[in-house]
């Protein structure tokens, strides 16, 4: 099902507010994302950098977080904001991590202070992409162990 406008403007809306507490101190690139779950609620989160460059993590990742702790069990939409002469598309990671709570439909927004600047599917960013589906049954027809 795809969302409302009025839904989406709720997406952007918690993706700016997550974006405003961004801690990104040594790459100063804010970014802010929130997700739409089955059941309508918004789960938002903001990229979290380490002084262990390695250990920083992105805002779809936070959000993804939140929309579990909620019991969340689908992504129906997903937005991220971020600031560059480009859109802010989610890193490959973060397709994979959307990947195993959402089919190839799902539509991804990008905006930017200004407004909406692009829009995808899932399938589009990840394509023959692998997901949990690869592993509840195996070629010989046995259930995964
Ligand atoms: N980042 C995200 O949080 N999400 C994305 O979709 C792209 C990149 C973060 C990771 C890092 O903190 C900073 O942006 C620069 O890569």
């Amino acid at each position: 099902m795809n969302p409302t406008e009025a839904q989406w403007q709720a997406l952007l809306d918690a993706a700016r507010a997550a974006r405003e507490k961004a801690y990104a101190p040594y790459s100063h690139f804010h970014v802010g994302a929130a997700l739409l779950d089955e059941a309508g609620r918004v789960h938002a989160g903001c990229n979290v950098e380490n002084a262990a460059y390695p250990e920083g993590v992105c805002a779809e990742a936070g959000a993804l977080s939140g929309l579990v702790l909620a019991g969340g069990q689908q992504i129906v939409a997903a937005v991220v904001v971020g600031e560059g002469t480009e859109p802010v598309t989610p890193c490959g990671g973060c397709r994979q991590k959307l990947r195993e709570f959402a089919g190839a439909t799902l539509p991804i927004r990008i905006a930017d202070s200004q407004g909406w600047r692009a829009e995808h599917t899932l399938a589009a960013l990840l394509p023959a992409s692998f997901g949990p589906t690869h592993l509840m049954m195996k070629k010989d027809g046995r259930d995964a162990p």
